[in-house]
């Protein structure tokens, strides 16, 4: 006889605190943990379709290291109905083991409102009902005695899918995230509809370079590169009047600058704006991403790089890209060089205040 945790919930996507509950319940209980992603989410708008949300989470237990202990049950995607109660579901499973020990682990505000689930009286006589504690939450201990819950040691972890879907923080597993960019889910639709097909590509391929660079220097809070990275370019295609209107508004002091500088400026206030953005480092790496600037954050500096060295560029940069994975400082001024030689060769002009400043700062 085995001890089974029956995990529902809408996992759209599945996130850290998921995984961590799990983590804790299997341990506590020393069982397996079938999760279970509901059909029909609440965000409909922006929900991803069941076969990707199955997916994630199949590539969340890969990244965790926990095949064989952990699953996902299609049970609930592959249901006539779209309407479907928790009490058909503990039955189905219980009917699939019916000589194990089955769990239901439940959220800490369903402890509350549990009378009121359809059945709940013979859930929780076919199944045991488990919960996490949450601070400063008080709990119906009514239902805690009359449906014999118990109440499993561990941490919350104040993580949300509909964070990761709004790009506000990307509390997931690395396989997951690669998912929700490749297949254009959540996030990446509003990326893709403010931009032509070319520079989505660049755009996805600076973010996941961003990334990468970022985890190999061990920078604190790498997400943040991939999240800066995804929409450096967000304004690049502002209509005219639009563009010049921010500028004006907020940056009339670059207005002397070549036209094609001012999408770093006005990507700082639409990442704000649109995305809700309000991270310092992120802003200030989109706001300098093709000057440069003298006193960049790591972010700033994998930016600059990644924009003018991600694999999409067409040419050999295998080069450059090692040497930013090897050291920043390094690697940034590799990076610059290459593009000043670039600059020279083509005539382009350069000499901004931004990017003499940051030349004066890494070339003394
Ligand atoms: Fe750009
Ligand atoms: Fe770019």
């Amino acid at each position: 006889m085995k001890n089974i945790i029956l995990f529902g919930g809408a996992f759209d996507p599945i996130h850290l605190g998921h995984l961590n509950m799990a983590e804790a319940a299997s341990k506590t209980l020393d069982a397996e943990v079938i999760f279970i992603p509901a059909k029909i989410s609440v965000w409909k708008s922006d929900s991803a379709p069941i076969n990707d949300k199955i997916r994630m989470i199949e590539l969340a237990i890969k990244d965790f290291h926990r095949e064989g202990v952990f699953s996902v049950s299609k049970y609930e995607a592959e249901l006539e109905n779209d309407i479907n109660y928790s009490i058909d579901t503990v039955k189905h499973f219980k009917k699939l083991y019916p000589n194990d020990n089955l769990f239901l682990l439940i959220g800490t505000d369903q402890v509350n409102s549990f009378h009121k689930w359809k059945s709940a009286k013979e859930i929780s006589e076919i199944v045991n009902i488990i919960f996490f504690g949450r601070d400063n939450y008080e709990i119906n201990k009514k239902n805690v005695v009359e449906y014999n819950m118990r109440k499993i040691d561990g941490e919350i972890n104040d993580i949300n899918s509909t964070d990761i879907r709004e790009l506000k923080n990307l509390e997931t597993t690395d396989s997951v995230l690669d998912y929700i960019i490749d297949n254009d889910l959540y996030f990446m639709s509003k990326i893709k509809e403010r931009m032509c097909e070319d520079r989505y590509l660049h755009s996805k391929s600076v973010g996941k370079l961003s990334y990468e660079i970022a985890k190999s220097n061990k920078v604190v809070e790498p997400k943040k590169a991939l999240i800066a990275g995804l929409i450096h370019d967000c304004a690049k295609e502002l209509p005219r009047n639009e563009e010049k209107a921010l500028m004006e508004e907020y940056f009339p002091q670059y207005l002397y600058l070549p036209r094609i500088i001012y999408h770093q400026f006005t990507g700082s206030i639409i990442a704000e704006r649109d995305f809700g953005i309000h991270d310092k480092t992120i802003l200030d790496a989109i706001k300098y991403h093709t000057t440069a600037n003298s006193g960049m954050s790591d972010i700033g500096l994998i930016i600059y790089c990644a924009d003018k060295i991600e694999p999409t560029r067409g040419f050999d940069s295998k080069n450059l890209i090692n040497s930013m994975k090897c050291s920043l400082k390094q690697g940034f001024k590799d990076v610059m060089k290459s593009n000043i030689e670039y600059y020279d060769r083509h005539g382009i002009n350069y000499r901004n205040e931004l990017t003499v400043a940051c030349l004066k700062q890494y070339y003394k």
